[in-house]
C-alpha cells in the first residue's frame, strides 16, 4: 500500500500545481510539532524564494486548493508553514485498506530479488557459546524482515567445520584411541557407522586439544591432521563426518531452541572445492601478487583514512585463511544462487576483515557491480554490571545456560503469578522468554554494546519484550469475550486516543522500511513500542466492552484487533511469539 506520506504528499504537491506553483515543492513531513499537527508541509518558505513573493500568501493559496475532507485541520500559519491533521475518514479508509490488505498492505519492495543472510556463524564441536546469542537474533530477525518485505531470502549459517579445530580434534583422538581403524593408513574395510565419541566427549576433546596447542609436536601433528583431512585422507575424512554428524545435530537442537532455522546448513568446507581454481585464476590475472612468499590482493584505496592491510589468499606454507574460504564462498554463493545482497552479521570485531574481504571480492569481480555486500557488525553483550559476560569460575556462559536460567527465571513468576494452569505454564513460559531475551537483546542498535539484565529484560513493564506480548494477550482477552470479531470494519476514530492508535498503526509500512534500510531491528522494537503505548492508553480511556452502543463498541473491537495483528506480524519478524495468557 501507498504510504501515507506519499498519499498526502500527491495531493499537496497537486495543490501547488493547481494554485500556479511548481509541484516540486509540495512535499510533506511528519510534523516536528506534534502539539500542532500531524504532518507539515514548508514548501510555501521555499517556493517564496523562487516566485519573489510573501510565502504566507502561497501558503495559502495552496491551502485552498485542498480536499478537507482529508483532513481535520488545514492550516496556514506564520511565516507560510502549512500544518495537517489528517481526518478520521482519512484514517478510517486508510486503516480499512490495511486490515482488508494482504500482510496489512505491506509494500513488497523486494520481490524478485535474492539475499543471502549469511549469520549463526557456530564453530564444529564447539558448544554454543553466549557470543553466539547476538549473530543468532539479529540475523534470524533481518532475514525474517528481508522476507517479509518480499524478498527471496537464504539464511546460510556458515559452520565454521574446516581448518585447525578439525586437526586439533583428530590429533587428540589419536593419542586417546590410537588402536581405531581411522588412523590406519592401510585400512581399507568400512569404518564404523557410529562415532567414537558422544556430543559430550566433543566437546570436552575440543578445547582439550586446544590447550595443547603450545606443544610443538602436539601442534605439528594439528596441523599435520589438518592437511591431510583436505587432501581427503580417507581415515580423517571418516571421522569428520562422523564429528560433523553428531555436531551440528546438536546445534540444530540448540538453534531450534532458539527458534533460528537456517535455510542452508553449508560451513567452510563447503568453500573448499572452490580455492584451488579461484586462487588459479587470481593469480593469473595479477589480481593476486606475490608478497613475502604469500599471496595477497591489494585492497587500500585512494582516500582511505586507515590502513588498508592487503587481503591475505595463500600464506607463505601454502594454507589458505579465513578470507580465502570467504572468497571461495561468494563463488559459490554467485554460482548457485545468484544473489542481489549478501548480508553477514558477525561481532564488530570482524569489520576489517569483511571490509578487505569486500574490496577483494569486488576488485576480483567474484560479484557483479551492482551486487550489493554489507556487513552488519554488532557490540558485545556484557553483563547487568557492565563487565565482560563470565560463569562464576570465570568461564564463558554456554548459550544452553543463559536461555535456561531466564527460563527458570521467568517460570517462578509465571506459577507465583497463578498465570495459567499447571499443564500451560511451560509453554507460557517458554513463550516468555523467549520474547525477553529477544526484545532485550534487539531493541539496541547491533552496533552498539549492551548489559544483559534478565530482571529488566523479563520485567511486564517497560521498554520490554513481556510488555509487548502481555499487551497483546490483554488484546487477545478482550477479542474472546466480545465473540466474533474478525470481520469488523474499521470505525471512525470515537475519541483521542483512538484517533493516536490509528495513527500509530500506519506507520507499520515505514517503521519496516526503515529497520530494512538501517539493518536495525531496533526500529521494529521503537515501533511496537509506540504501538503497544498506544493501545493500553486507549484501553484505559476507553470503555470497550461494557460500552453499551454496539456500533462504537464495535468499532472498539475492529480498532485493537487490528492492532493485535500488526503486533503479531511485528513479533514474528523479531523470532517470537505471545501466549494466550499473561
Ligand atoms: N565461524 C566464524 C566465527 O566464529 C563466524 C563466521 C561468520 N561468517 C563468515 N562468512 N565469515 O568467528
Amino acid at each position: 500500500m501507498e504510504r501515507i506520506l506519499d498519499i498526502i504528499t500527491d495531493k499537496m504537491q497537486a495543490a501547488f500545481q493547481a494554485a500556479g506553483y511548481d509541484p516540486a515543492f509540495g512535499r510533506v513531513t511528519v510534523s516536528n510539532r506534534p502539539d500542532l499537527c500531524e504532518y507539515q508541509c514548508n514548501g510555501a518558505l521555499s517556493a517564496a524564494k523562487q516566485y519573489k513573493c510573501a510565502p504566507i500568501a502561497i501558503a495559502r493559496a495552496v491551502v485552498d486548493q485542498l480536499d478537507r475532507a482529508d483532513y481535520d485541520l488545514v492550516e496556514a500559519v506564520m511565516p507560510g508553514f502549512i500544518n495537517l491533521k489528517l481526518s478520521g475518514a482519512f484514517l478510517r479508509d486508510y486503516l480499512e485498506a490495511m486490515r482488508t490488505a494482504p500482510d496489512f498492505g505491506v509494500e513488497k519492495t523486494g520481490a524478485g530479488k535474492t539475499i543471502v543472510v549469511d549469520y549463526g556463524g557456530a564453530n564444529v564441536a564447539k558448544p554454543l557459546h553466549i557470543g553466539h546469542l547476538r549473530p543468532a537474533i539479529i540475523g534470524e530477525a533481518l532475514k525474517r524482515l528481508y522476507k517479509h518485505l518480499g524478498y527471496h531470502a537464504i539464511g546460510d549459517v556458515h559452520l565454521g567445520d574446516w581448518g585447525l579445530q578439525m586437526g586439533l580434534i583428530i590429533a587428540e583422538l589419536q593419542e586417546r584411541q590410537p588402536e581405531l581403524p581411522y588412523f590406519d593408513p592401510d585400512f581399507t574395510g568400512e569404518y564404523p557407522e557410529t562415532a567414537p565419541f558422544t556430543v559430550d566427549e566433543l566437546e570436552e576433546i575440543y578445547p582439550t586439544a586446544s590447550g595443547k596447542k603450545s606443544d610443538p609436536e602436539f601442534s605439528h601433528k594439528a596441523h599435520q591432521a589438518t592437511l591431510e583431512l583436505q587432501q581427503g585422507r580417507r581415515g580423517y575424512r571418516a571421522l569428520w563426518n562422523h564429528i560433523m554428524r553428531v555436531s551440528v545435530a546438536d546445534l540444530k537442537k540448540n538453534y531450534d531452541n532458539l527458534d533460528v532455522h537456517f535455510e542452508k546448513w553449508l560451513g567452510e568446507s563447503d568453500a573448499d572445492p572452490f580455492i584451488p581454481p579461484m586462487v588459479e585464476d587470481l593469480k593469473a590475472r595479477g589480481i593476486a601478487v606475490q608478497s613475502a612468499g604469500a599471496w595477497v590482493i591489494p585492497v587500500s584505496e585512494e582516500g582511505d583514512k586507515k590502513e588498508m592491510p592487503p587481503c591475505i589468499l595463500v600464506k607463505s606454507d601454502g594454507s589458505s585463511i579465513y578470507a580465502t574460504t570467504d572468497l571461495a564462498t561468494m563463488v559459490q554463493r554467485m554460482q548457485d544462487w545468484n544473489p542481489d545482497k549478501i548480508l553477514y552479521v558477525t561481532d564488530k570485531r570482524q569489520n576489517l576483515h569483511f571490509e578487505q574481504v569486500f574490496r577483494a571480492a569486488r576488485k576480483a569481480g567474484i560479484v557483479k557491480p551492482e551486487t550489493e555486500l554489507e556487513h552488519v557488525g554488532f557490540g558485545t553483550m556484557n553483563g547487568a554490571d557492565g563487565k565482560p559476560f563470565k560463569t562464576r569460575d570465570g568461564g564463558v556462559l554456554r548459550l544452553e545456560q543463559l536461555i535456561s536460567d531466564m527460563t527458570d527465571f521467568v517460570r517462578t513468576k509465571v506459577v507465583e503469578n497463578k498465570i495459567v494452569d499447571d499443564s500451560e505454564v511451560e509453554e507460557t513460559t517458554r513463550k516468555i522468554a523467549m520474547g525477553a531475551l529477544k526484545y532485550g537483546d534487539l531493541s539496541n542498535q547491533p552496533t552498539k554494546d549492551y548489559n544483559f539484565d534478565m530482571e529488566r529484560f523479563a520485567a511486564f513493564e517497560g521498554n520490554t519484550g513481556p510488555y509487548i506480548l502481555y499487551t497483546i494477550v490483554r488484546i487477545k482477552s478482550i477479542l474472546s469475550r466480545y465473540g466474533a470479531w474478525e470481520h469488523l470494519p474499521i470505525a471512525l476514530p470515537a475519541n483521542d486516543c483512538a484517533k493516536d492508535l490509528m495513527l500509530a498503526m500506519t506507520k507499520l509500512n515505514p517503521s519496516l522500511e526503515a529497520a530494512l534500510r538501517a539493518s536495525s531491528p531496533s526500529l521494529i522494537c521503537a515501533y511496537i513500542y509506540e504501538l503497544a503505548g498506544a493501545v493500553n492508553k486507549f484501553y484505559h480511556e476507553t470503555r470497550i466492552l461494557t460500552e453499551e452502543d454496539e456500533t462504537l463498541k464495535a468499532g472498539y473491537i475492529s480498532l485493537i484487533a487490528l492492532a493485535k495483528g500488526i503486533l503479531e506480524t511485528c513479533i514474528s519478524i523479531l523470532g517470537f511469539s505471545a501466549p494466550e495468557k499473561m
